[in-house]
C-alpha cells in the first residue's frame, strides 16, 4: 500500500489531523471533507489513537492481528517513546502494527536525525511533516535542498504562509536573483572561520604534499587578508575579495587605510604586513613591489571561485553589503530560510555554494550556542540538510552536530545510498551514524545501503530447536548371562535440542520490501518502529489561494544588525581600475568621454534650476532644453 496522503482543504483540519488533535479529527464527516475517502481505516487510525478516543470498530482491530496498516516487516513495534501530550514533540509517524502515532520530544529532536533511503521513497516528505510540524509551533527552520525541485520552494512558502508566517520566510535562490532575498555568506565570522569556509570550495588534497602546502599558504594568506579587511570596517562581498586576491593595486589600498589608524603593533596588521613582504619581488634596479604573478599563484584558485560566486546571477545575490539575510540573527529570530542550490547542470557551482553555506552555519551555530541561555531559539530551530553528500564532509559537520544541541537547535540529513557517504570517507559515516540519535532507514537502493542498516539496526537474541536423530547397537547384559545371538541389539534415538542464537531485528531482505512513506524508525540506538509517515499536500484549490513564491524583505535593514558599520569596500563597482592596462586604457577613455557627454546637459540643468527666471520664478523647462542642447553641441 503507498503512503498515506492528508490533503488539506482547509488549514485549521487538515493540520488537526496531522496532530491527532481530538476536537476536529474524531469525527467522520471531517475525515470526508478532508478527502480521505480511501484510506478510511487510516483516518479511523488516527483520530481514535491520536486522540485517544478508540472507536468500537478500532478498538477491536488494535487487539488483533494483522497490523493495522500493511507492512512487510514482520515487526512487533517498541512502544511509543515518552510520556507526550498529543501536540507535544514532533510525530514522526503511525506504527503500522499497532497504529499508535509515535512522537519523539524536544530534547530528543535536538540529538539529531537522518532519513535514508533511494531516490522517490519519501525522504523529503518526511522532512516536510517535520518542518510543518515546526512552522506551526512557531519555530525556525533552514532547508538546504541539494536537488532543487522548484516544487520544493513552492512548498515551504506555502507551509509558512498557511500557517500565517509568510513575513519570517526568506530565499536563497542563486540561480534566480529575483525570486531570491540577499545573502553574502563571506560577510559575517572570524578571519581563520571565513577563510576555512572559502577553502572548502578546493578540492581535498589528499596525500599530495605538494597541494597540501598550496592549500596551507593559501589559508596563510587568506587569513591576513580577511584580518585586515576587519581592521578597515568595510564591508566586502565575493567579488571584491576575489579583486583583493589577485589585484597588487586593490592590496595597497587596503594596506593605506588600515595602516593610516591601526598601530603597527597590531597583530592582524603585522600579520597583513608581513604577508604583502612575502608577495613581493625585487626587481635588479628598483624599489620592491608587489607581484601580481605571486598573488596569482597563491590565490588563483580560490579567487575564481569567488569570482563565480560574486558574477552574473549568484553575484546579485551574494554582493550586498547590507543583506537581506544574515545566519546567526536568522537562527536567533526563528526565521524559515529555503536555500535552493543552483541546478544539477552546475554540479560543481551548486556543490561549492553549499559547502559556502555550511561554513556559514558553523559560525552561527557556534557564535548561537556561546550567547546565554534565553538567547537561544525557544523553540529548537531546524535545520533540514537534503542530499548532504553533495555539499557536507566530516570536517564541516561534525561541530556543527556537537554544537547545536546547546544552541538549541537539531539537525536533519537526507542521503540516498551508503556508498555516497562512504566515499567521503569513514569518518564522515562514523560522523552521521554517530550522531543521529533518530534514523529513519527507507527502501534502500542496494544491496550494500541495505545490509549496513540491517546492521545498525542491530541483532536480537533467538531460540533455535534442532532435532538430532541417531541409531546405534548396543551390547546387552544380564543377570543370567549373555543373551546369545541376541545380545547386540539395535537402538534408535531423538535428541531435540534449543541453541541460542543471533538474527538481524530487520533483515536486509524485508528492508528491501519496504514500500512508498514507510520506514524503519530507530530512536535512542535500541527502540524500533514499523513507521508509515503521513505525506501533507496541498490541495490544487489551496494552492491557488496561496499564490507563487512572493520575497519579503527585512523591515528596516538599512543597517546590518551584526556590523559595526556597513560601508563597503564597493572593489567591485571599480572594476575597471583593476582590468589590465591596455583594456584600462581605452575602457578609461571610453568612460570618460560618456561620463562628459552626461555630465555637461546635467551641470546645466542644475545651474538652471537654481537661476531664478526673469519673472522671478524658476527657469522655464524650455529653458533647460534649449541650454542643454546648446551644451550638448558645444
Ligand atoms: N508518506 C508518503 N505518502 C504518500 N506518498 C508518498 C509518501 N512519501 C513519498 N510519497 C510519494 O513519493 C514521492 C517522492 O517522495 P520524496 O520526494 O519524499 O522522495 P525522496 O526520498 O526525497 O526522493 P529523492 O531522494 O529523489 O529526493 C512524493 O512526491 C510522493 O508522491
Ligand atoms: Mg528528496
Amino acid at each position: 500500500m503507498a503512503g498515506q496522503v492528508l490533503r488539506a482543504s482547509s488549514p485549521e483540519e487538515a493540520w488537526s489531523a496531522l496532530l491527532g488533535c481530538a476536537a476536529v479529527v474524531s469525527s467522520a464527516p471531517t475525515w470526508g471533507a478532508l478527502g480521505l475517502g480511501a484510506p478510511a481505516q487510516w483516518a479511523g487510525w488516527l483520530c481514535a489513537l491520536g486522540c485517544g478516543s478508540l472507536s468500537a470498530r478500532a478498538g477491536l482491530k488494535a487487539l488483533c492481528w494483522p497490523p493495522v496498516l500493511n507492512t512487510t516487516l514482520g515487526l512487533v513495534s517498541a512502544r511509543p517513546p515518552g510520556m507526550l501530550s498529543l501536540t507535544g514533540g514532533y510525530l514522526m509517524g503511525y506504527c503500522a502494527d499497532s497504529g499508535l502515532p509515535v512522537r519523539i520530544s524536544n530534547q530528543s529532536m535536538m540529538r539529531h536525525f537522518l532519513a535514508a533511503g533511494m531516490t522517490g521513497v519519501g525522504k523529503t516528505v518526511s522532512a516536510i511533516s517535520l518542518m510543518m510540524q515546526q512552522i506551526s509551533k512557531g519555530g525556525g527552520v533552514l532547508w538546504v535542498d541539494g536537488k532543487l525541485d522548484p516544487q520544493n520552494m513552492e512548498t515551504f512558502f506555502h507551509m509558512a504562509k498557511w500557517l500565517g508566517r509568510e513575513s519570517d520566510v526568506r530565499i536563497i535562490n542563486p540561480a534566480d536573483p529575483r525570486l531570491s532575498n540577499t545573502y553574502n555568506f563571506v560577510l559575517h565570522g572570524e578571519p581563520e572561520e571565513v577563510a576555512s569556509r572559502i577553502l572548502s570550495t578546493l578540492p581535498a588534497t589528499g596525500l599530495s604534499a605538494g597541494a597540501d602546502y598550496y592549500k596551507q599558504a593559501a589559508n596563510q594568506g587568506l587569513i591576513s587578508v580577511l584580518g585586515a579587511l576587519k581592521l578597515s570596517r568595510l564591508a566586502y562581498n565575493c567579488m571584491d575579495l576575489a579583486i583583493l586576491l589577485t589585484h597588487p593595486k586593490a592590496l595597497r589600498e587596503l594596506d593605506h587605510r588600515v595602516s593610516a589608524w591601526t598601530p603597527l603593533k597590531d597583530p592582524r596588521l603585522a600579520a597583513f604586513k608581513l604577508f604583502l613582504e612575502t608577495c613581493k619581488t625585487t626587481p635588479s634596479n628598483g624599489a620592491s613591489s608587489l607581484d601580481a604573478k605571486k598573488l596569482k599563484e597563491l590565490f588563483g584558485g580560490v579567487a575564481g571561485r569567488l569570482f563565480v560566486f560574486g558574477s552574473s546571477q549568484c553575484g546579485q545575490v551574494t554582493q550586498s553589503y547590507v543583506p537581506d539575510i544574515e545566519l546567526f540573527e536568522d537562527l536567533k529570530a526563528g526565521k524559515l530560510i529555503y536555500c535552493a542550490l543552483p541546478t544539477m547542470g552546475q554540479q560543481v557551482s551548486a556543490q561549492n555554494f553549499g559547502k559556502m553555506v555550511m561554513g556559514d552555519l558553523r559560525t552561527a551555530i557556534a557564535r548561537l550556542q556561546a550567547r546565554p541561555q534565553e538567547e537561544r531559539p525557544e523553540v529548537p530551530f531546524l535545520v533540514w540538510l537534503d542530499e548532504v553528500a553533495s555539499y557536507a564532509n566530516a570536517a564541516t559537520l561534525s561541530t556543527p552536530f556537537q554544537q547545536s544541541r546547546s544552541a538549541h537547535m537539531s539537525l536533519g540529513v537526507g542521503f540516498q545510498e551508503q556508498s555516497s557517504i562512504e566515499e567521503l570517507g569513514p569518518a564522515f559515516l562514523g560522523t552521521l551514524m554517530g550522531n543521529t540519535y533518530n534514523k529513519l532507514f527507507f527502501k534502500p537502493a542496494d544491496r550494500a545501503s541495505a545490509e549496513a542498516w540491517s546492521r545498525t539496526l542491530g541483532q536480537k537474541k533467538t531460540w533455535h530447536r534442532s532435532h538430532q536423530k541417531g541409531m546405534g547397537e548396543t551390547f546387552k547384559f544380564s543377570l543370567l548371562g549373555l543373551h546369545g545371538a541376541n545380545a547386540f541389539q539395535q537402538t534408535r534415538s531423538a535428541q531435540e535440542s534449543l541453541k541460542e542464537a543471533l538474527e538481524y531485528r530487520v533483515s536486509a531482505d524485508r528492508l528491501a520490501q519496504l514500500g512508498l512513506g514507510q520506514a524503519v524508525f530507530l530512536h535512542a540506538s535500541s527502540e524500533i518502529y514499523d513507521l508509515h509517515i503521513p505525506k501533507i499536500e496541498f490541495t490544487q484549490d489551496l494552492k491557488a489561494a496561496l499564490g507563487g513564491v512572493r520575497i519579503q524583505r527585512p523591515a528596516d535593514r538599512t543597517v546590518s544588525p551584526t556590523m559595526e558599520q556597513t560601508q563597503g569596500l564597493y572593489f567591485e563597482q571599480r572594476y575597471r581600475e583593476f582590468l589590465s592596462e591596455l583594456s584600462r586604457r581605452e575602457e578609461t577613455l571610453a568612460q570618460s568621454a560618456h561620463e562628459a557627454r552626461m555630465a555637461a546637459p546635467l551641470k546645466f540643468q542644475n545651474l538652471a534650476r537654481l537661476t531664478p527666471n526673469a519673472e522671478g520664478g524658476e527657469a522655464s523647462e524650455g529653458a533647460v532644453a534649449e541650454g542643454s542642447a546648446a551644451e550638448v553641441r558645444s
